[in-house]
């Protein structure tokens, strides 16, 4: 890498209307009040040890739903997945849908799944039902949940994992994920990406 003059920064101020710098896509299911299965695609998430924080926000179905029930399922899709994430962005399964949503062009869609040809299967410890076509899927259970006073239109959801369920052709045995087989769908700026090549490993990758 070319070093850089500390005394000539090539920064500019800038003021982004969004800061969505690059996270995995899930797909949440949550559970609805008739026991049918939400699904909400999000970005916002990330692991500490068995644990998938989740940013939501307030005014969405998946939130009440599991305010209601505490349990969901991450649902971890790969890149070829991107347009099926697509196909159900401009949903809401809150109905009536709020005013702020309806502007941003959001309709009530009780089953999403139906417009993108994913499949919903049971699940083993928790209601919400998993997503068959997702690489990935994270049984959890809701754990706590803030809305800090700062963002008060969003909650930071803390859920652990109880079940991991992985598609067999990523595993390199069968405890471990091969990552040069496994990569996640790429939220970067609203924009889909893959993942690019392998630069290396930390030092304590498992193989
Ligand atoms: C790729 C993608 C990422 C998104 N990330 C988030 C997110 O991190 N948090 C959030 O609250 N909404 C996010 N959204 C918007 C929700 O999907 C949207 O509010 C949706 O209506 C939620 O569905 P629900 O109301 O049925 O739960 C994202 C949408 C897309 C397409």
């Amino acid at each position: 890498m070319k070093p850089m003059n500390k005394n000539k920064p090539n920064t500019v101020v800038i003021e982004p209307r969004i800061l969505y710098y690059g996270n995995p896509v899930i797909l949440l299911s949550t559970l609805n009040e008739d026991g049918t299965t939400n699904v909400s695609p999000l970005s916002s998430s990330w692991a500490l040890g068995n644990n998938v924080i989740i940013g939501i926000g307030l005014e969405g179905k998946a939130y009440e739903n599991m305010k209601r029930d505490p349990e969901c399922v991450i649902n971890i899709p790969s890149p070829e997945l991107w347009e099926q994430v697509e196909q159900i962005s401009h949903y809401t399964g809150k109905n009536p849908v709020p005013t702020y949503k309806q502007e941003m062009g959001y309709s009530y869609c009780k089953d999403k799944l139906e417009h993108n040809a994913l499949t919903c299967i049971a699940s083993y410890e928790v209601r919400p039902q998993r997503i068959l076509e997702c690489p990935l899927q994270l049984e959890a259970k809701v754990m706590g949940d803030r809305v800090p006073e700062h963002a008060p239109h969003f909650a930071i959801i803390e859920t652990q994992v109880s079940k991991v369920h992985a598609h067999a052709d990523i595993l390199l045995e069968h405890q471990y994920i091969d990552p040069s087989k496994w990569s996640p769908l790429i939220y970067n700026f609203r924009h889909y990406f893959g993942l690019g090549e392998r630069l290396g490993n930390n030092r304590r990758a498992d193989v």
